[in-house]
């Protein structure tokens, strides 16, 4: 998540800005940069990469600036090249931006700007911005009533900065779902996306709501809703420290990301899922539409965790929009000389974008005629740079080493590309409306298994000492087994394993006894009544139930020895609400059994090695 820093008052900025990014590091990102109001006029630097870059680059400057503004960019529209960072100016570079978030209208506001005469010169929803305020500028001549009016023409997320030459007294920043936290200091503000980059210089912090602008001066500060209502806000003293802050609250970054999942998710769909129409809008498709309608089979490769999410994309990709897909773990597929048809098509999918098996397995595909597309989280990744198209899960940086908000974007992403070729293939709009209103409530039926954290800790104390687990599921829950069997070992250093409920009959079922626990994932689905026989057949051999069960489900409590209930959801989105629990599972039992959840054992963030 981009990161975002702002100071006015009687010091040198830039070494304070300079700071306070770097403080802001630890949120991810890939370009750099800050925009100074001088006596001469804005003096902008930025660059792609760390940083260090960004420090090398402005050298031995020798001017003083008392307003500055610096932005960390974790790239959503365009690459993270040194034209694309932020900040962004508008055509006569008097006034300047930083944004967190993404503008879902963007293209829109771009043609009409572009026939007034606006020059856009980056392919990033932030320039937009700028020029969409030069313009509103022009009617009022004051830069608070012109960002807030401009704000008024944008739909979408953001967090804002906003400089200007022609104001050189003042900051405006404005928040609508990416937070701001101003620093309240004696002759001198701050403001920032978090108060991680403030703490040097004050624990007096105003924390912005969604739909409020601020005018921060040195001396003072004043904020308004972007209907320009007066508001008066509480000055709050920041009582905890510096890595709770960069945590968010949180003991470990897995449990942060965990907790981010109503949001992370919700960005994956935002501007793309038709609830209305009942269908997905998929820029990133568009180009090659035609040829995945076409095409004969799917075939999607990945390792690890999004190799899980994949084959929940296969359950749904064949049975809603009837197309044959081959899921192939890409370590497998780049040395099996695959046969490739020139009109198959290949989705790779992978939250890092740069794991080597899956970047071979996108070169084999490639060289053997198929077109390749990406399902990716960071922005400019070799992945997304060598797909012929694709689509951005917009999850936000990853920094837990065990993948879990990634894996529920990459099955929205999945969901929205199926709900898109289904309408194409003959899934009725009526149909398509009831699959997009569902996909649209899982945010909040992800918040409410969240709610229940603390049952699930405390199933976690009870099961702390078993060395093996079972996961079993059915259908598209199967591969939800298999996550929430990898989740656990992976931090908790427990064997499990994960299978269709089925095939316990033909093996692991004699590995069942008292000492070994079960996680059955049950929703209330066409097949809840086979899977509640594999129930009885662990039962009926002492084994220890946990059920993953809907809310609704009155018959589970006779089977399970432990129940955690989740609301329904339609069948194949179902692996995106059922994961939550199993994620929370195995986080709690490593953190009872004291493992570092953060930094597990043998295992890297991203896999660059065969
Ligand atoms: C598990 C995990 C790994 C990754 C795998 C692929 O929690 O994180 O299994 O899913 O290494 O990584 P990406 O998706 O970056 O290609």
């Amino acid at each position: 998540m981009c990161g975002i820093i702002g100071y006015i008052g009687k010091k040198d900025s830039l070494p304070i800005i300079l700071e306070g990014m770097r403080r802001l590091e630890y949120r991810g990102y890939d370009s750099a940069g800050v925009a100074l109001v001088t006596d001469k006029g804005l003096t902008v630097f930025k660059k792609a990469g760390k940083l260090s870059e960004l420090v090398n680059l402005i050298g031995v400057n020798g001017f003083r600036s008392n307003l500055g503004i610096g932005h960390t960019r974790w790239a959503t529209h365009g690459e993270p090249t040194d034209q694309n960072a932020h900040p962004h100016c508008d055509c006569a570079n008097e006034i300047a931006i930083i944004h967190n978030g993404i503008i879902e209208n963007y293209l829109t506001l771009k043609r009409k700007l572009q026939a007034d005469g606006h020059t856009i010169r980056t392919v990033t929803d932030t320039e937009v911005l700028a020029h969409l305020i030069e313009e509103m500028y022009k009617h009022s001549g004051d830069l608070f009533t012109a960002v807030r009016k401009a704000l008024l023409k944008v739909e979408g997320a953001y967090g804002i900065l906003v400089v200007s030459t022609r104001e050189p007294d003042k900051i405006i920043a404005a928040r609508n779902g990416s937070p701001l936290v101003i620093g309240v200091g004696e002759g001198e503000n701050l403001i920032a996306s978090d108060a991680s980059a403030l703490i040097d210089h004050t624990r007096r912090v105003v924390y912005l709501e969604d739909g409020e602008v601020a005018c921060l001066s040195a001396e003072s500060f004043s904020t308004k809703t972007i209907h320009d209502e007066e508001i008066i806000k509480e000055v709050e003293e920041i009582t905890f420290d510096l890595e709770q802050i960069e945590k968010g609250g949180f003991e470990h970054f897995m449990l942060k990301e965990i907790h981010e999942q109503p949001e992370s998710i919700y960005n994956s769909l935002r501007g793309r899922l038709q609830v209305d129409q009942g269908t997905a809008k998929l820029g990133g498709l568009e180009p090659v539409l035609a040829k995945l309608l076409a095409a004969p089979r799917i075939i999607i490769t990945a390792c690890g965790t999004s190799w899980h999410a994949a084959l929940a994309g296969k359950y749904m990709l064949e049975q809603l929009a009837r197309i044959p897909v081959e899921v192939d773990y890409a370590s497998e597929f780049r040395y099996r000389n695959p046969i490739i048809r020139p009109d198959d098509v290949m989705f790779l999918i992978s939250q890092s974008g740069e794991t080597a098996d899956t970047l071979a397995a996108l070169r084999e595909g490639r060289a053997k005629g198929a077109t390749v597309l990406g399902i990716v989280n960071v922005v400019g990744s070799t992945l997304a740079r060598e797909t012929d198209a694709g689509v951005y899960i917009h999850a936000g940086p990853e920094i837990g080493v065990a993948s879990t908000k990634a894996f529920t974007s990459q099955i929205a992403v999945l969901s929205l590309i199926t709900l898109l070729l289904a309408r194409h293939r003959g899934l009725s709009a009526e149909q398509g409306r009831l699959l997009a209103s569902d996909l649209m409530s899982i945010p909040a039926k992800v918040s409410k298994v969240l709610e229940i954290s603390p049952h699930i800790r405390a199933i976690a104390e009870e099961f702390k000492h078993v060395r093996n687990f079972l996961y079993l599921g059915r259908g598209s829950n199967f591969p939800t087994a298999l996550e929430g069997a990898l989740k656990l070992k992976e931090i908790s250093y427990i064997h499990a394993e994960g299978y269709p409920a089925a095939e316990m009959k033909h093996g692991p079922i004699a590995l069942i006894d008292e000492d070994m626990p079960v996680v059955f994932i049950v929703p209330k689905d066409a097949i809840y009544d086979k899977v509640v026989s594999n129930m009885q057949e662990v039962r009926a051999r002492k084994g220890r139930i946990i059920a993953i069960a809907n809310e609704d489900d009155k018959e589970i409590d006779a089977l399970a020895e432990y129940v955690i209930r989740v609301p329904r959801t339609y069948n194949f989105f179902g692996p995106i609400v059922n994961s939550i629990p199993l994620q929370l599972l195995a986080y709690y039992m490593a953190l009872a059994r004291g493992a570092d959840v953060d930094q597990p054992r043998n295992l890297a963030k991203s896999v660059t090695v065969e």
